[in-house]
């Protein structure tokens, strides 16, 4: 004798026209009272948590930018690394980032507790800024000139990931941010032992 099997051509037998359980019915009251809570926490959190940017977009020919990065680099440069020039900027200057294939220009050296207006845009492609270890992340996007009111909060040497798939060389994509104390040392100590590092290998 042949078994009874459930093909597509032999619906198995429905149970949704039979009231839901009291189990089932509380979940989607559950699940539906925390949609309105994240609801709310979407407009809120812009407000209150002070975690979303309230920076200024404006539109910028990628060429234009990148000049004018290059002409703020020049203005404040301190060093070189790998060819990159090191820029520190006084407090309260606008501060000028390029990112382009495969680099971010230039380095930035900054002042902890110092507040900068920091302008990102891309020479090129899309990119991603993704500051390392902190968790901070931006699009970086050609034709737009984004500016971002920041004030470092701590002292390091930090790195600027590109998260954004950019071409070929986009893993080799790593910029650098040096935030320096309130008194000014030129370089925070394991920065250097950082560059020897480097350079070493
Ligand atoms: Cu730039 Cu990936």
């Amino acid at each position: 004798m042949l078994t009874k099997v459930h093909s597509g051509l032999d619906p198995a037998p429905g149970v949704w026209w039979k009231p839901a359980h009291k189990a089932e019915k509380v979940w989607v009251g559950i699940a539906f009272a925390w949609c309105m809570v994240l609801f709310a926490m979407m407009p809120l959190w812009h407000w209150k948590g002070g975690q979303n940017p309230s920076g200024i977009r404006r539109r910028v020919d990628p060429q234009k930018f990148f000049a004018r990065t290059v002409e703020f680099a020049t203005q404040y440069k301190i060093g070189e690394d790998r060819g990159i020039p090191i820029v520190a900027p006084p407090a309260g200057a606008e501060v000028y980032l390029t990112g382009m294939t495969y680099q971010w220009y230039p380095i930035l050296q900054l002042q902890a507790g110092a507040t900068y207006r920091l302008h990102m845009s891309s020479l090129d492609f899309n990119h991603g800024f993704s500051l390392y270890p902190m968790n901070v992340n931006f699009q970086v996007v050609p034709g737009y000139d984004y500016a971002l009111q920041v004030t470092p909060t701590a002292a390091g040497d930090f790195r600027i990931i590109c998260n954004e798939f950019c071409g070929i060389g986009h893993h080799t994509m790593v910029g650098r941010v040096i935030v320096v104390d309130g008194a000014g040392k030129p370089l925070a100590d394991n920065a250097h032992a950082v560059i020897r590092d480097r350079e070493a290998k």
